[in-house]
């Protein structure tokens, strides 16, 4: 059997530009969708009397075993086929004969794959917001499981106000509920149904939209059949979601990696998700999130593709569109399994070091602003404050020592002011215990947010 083409084709295609246009090479992971979307569309052809409930059902058991087979390996595409629609049609046909041919009455492969498309991403983002959940559940552990224990809190990567390291992990738990909220919204528009525009205009024959949209449990249809064919808004949209993930990922495995060297040493790598170097045999490697780190460009990269392909696009489909596909696939799979290699890396890759991360915030200016907000409760203006504890921390460094070294005789040469009491603030859990302001890094604040993604995490309400 030759192309599907009309008559009006006389000669073959060269063989290398038949490659070139086909995209069945990756599109064929499309065809538990494409196998949905063609039983729909053959029961709605079947309601609307278009043909009979037998050439439907038929058709349906046809499709079905086109599954069965695919699943078994037993049929496969060939160099015939040159995308995922024309690979079920052809195996259609061969299998039902005349009935097969019926199928495409009343579609294209234009809003065909828009369908597919929808159908099989709105399935992963379903699978990537699970992912990002149980992400989440591994922050909370270890943000549980560390309320009291401290880190340095860095501004410009200078040490500058100690943290409770459950109020540094939230701060991620923070960052992914926005991703999931994103592909919340996105998923919206997903589920739209471009079905029955056919190739661009709609069709003269007495089809049912909202039937469809309905078997494909699709939220609504398109109103408008040009924009249907040719809207690819939600590929953009998802992968700029996407970027974003990884844009966090990405942040968090630059942390573990300066956490993990010797000038941090906050958290050691377990054997499980570290790799050794072939020469150096001291070595432990952060691959997982340095791969993490790495593979944030390919995702970039297909979102500045997408909007170019689009860019220049008249209305309606144009063959462009076929270029989406690598790109949405290799996203899904690129940010699900960076997701996935995230949560391993935090279940079993790593432990934090708690002790040396205690000793650390002990070991620094970072409670100079206290000695500030502590002149500023005994009326001193906080600008004036914040130049006795200057010249405070100067003379310190100085003398090599820390604020907690002053005699209270040599404190109160900076201000008379300053009374025994001032050791107490200086204490780093005093200092983290103190932020109390809503949202601040205060024992009892962080406590208050850890139950609240308890809550929301373990026995969310939708
Ligand atoms: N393989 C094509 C794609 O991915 C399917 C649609 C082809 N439509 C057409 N008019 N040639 O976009």
């Amino acid at each position: 059997m030759g192309k599907t083409w009309s008559d009006r084709f006389e000669e073959g295609l060269n063989p290398f530009i038949d490659s070139f246009n086909a995209s069945i090479e990756f599109d064929f992971v499309l065809l538990q969708e494409d196998l949905d979307g063609s039983i729909a569309h053959a029961r709605m052809l079947a309601k609307t009397g278009i043909i009979s409930s037998k050439e439907a059902s038929d058709i349906e058991l046809g499709l079905e075993k086109i599954r069965l087979e695919a699943s078994k390996g037993t049929y496969k595409p060939d160099s015939q086929d040159e995308d995922i629609h024309m690979f079920v049609e052809r195996r259609l046909i061969s299998l039902l004969g005349e009935v097969g041919k019926k199928l495409h009455t009343g579609r294209s492969r234009n809003d065909q794959v828009g369908t597919d498309l929808r159908l099989w991403l709105r399935r992963r983002i379903d699978d990537l917001d699970l992912d990002l959940t149980s992400f989440q559940l591994a922050l909370l552990k270890h943000a549980e499981n560390n309320l009291f224990t401290l880190i340095p809190g860095y501004t410009h990567l200078q040490r500058a106000q100690p943290l409770s390291l459950a109020h540094h992990l939230l701060a991620y738990i923070e960052m992914i509920n926005r991703d999931r909220e994103r592909l919340k919204d996105v998923r919206k528009r997903v589920d739209i149904c471009p079905l029955g525009s056919a190739a661009l205009a709609g069709t003269s024959l007495p089809i049912d939209r909202e039937f469809t949209a309905n078997e494909l449990g699709f939220s609504s249809i398109y109103s408008n059949s040009l924009d249907a064919v040719s809207d690819r808004d939600f590929a953009v949209e998802f992968t700029s979601a996407a970027a974003l993930i990884m844009t966090h990922l990405s942040r968090f495995s630059e942390e573990i990696i300066f956490w993990a060297s010797d000038e941090f040493a906050f958290v050691l790598l377990t054997d499980r998700c570290s790799t050794g170097s072939s020469l150096m045999p001291q070595k432990k490697n952060p691959d997982v999130p340095e791969l993490i780190r790495g593979k944030t460009g390919r995702v970039f990269g297909h979102l500045q593709g997408l909007l170019t392909m689009i860019k220049g696009l008249p209305l309606a489909y144009n063959k462009d569109f076929q270029e989406d596909k690598e790109a949405i696939f290799d996203t899904v799979k690129t940010v699900r399994d960076s997701v996935k290699a995230m949560t391993i890396l935090l279940e079993e890759g790593l432990e934090f070091s708690i002790e040396r991360l205690n000793e650390t915030v002990g070991s620094d200016f970072s409670n100079a602003t206290d000695v500030a907000d502590y002149l500023v409760s005994k009326n001193v203006p906080f600008r004036e404050a914040y130049q006795v504890v200057g010249r405070a921390v100067k003379f310190c460094i100085k003398e090599k020592i820390l604020l907690k070294d002053l005699t209270l005789n040599q404190w109160q040469n900076f201000n008379s002011i300053i009374q025994e009491e001032i050791y107490e603030k200086l204490i780093p859990e005093k200092v983290v215990a103190s932020r109390v302001s809503v949202g601040g890094t205060g024992f009892t604040r962080v406590r208050e947010q850890l139950e609240k993604w308890k809550n929301s995490l373990i026995s969310p309400k939708e």
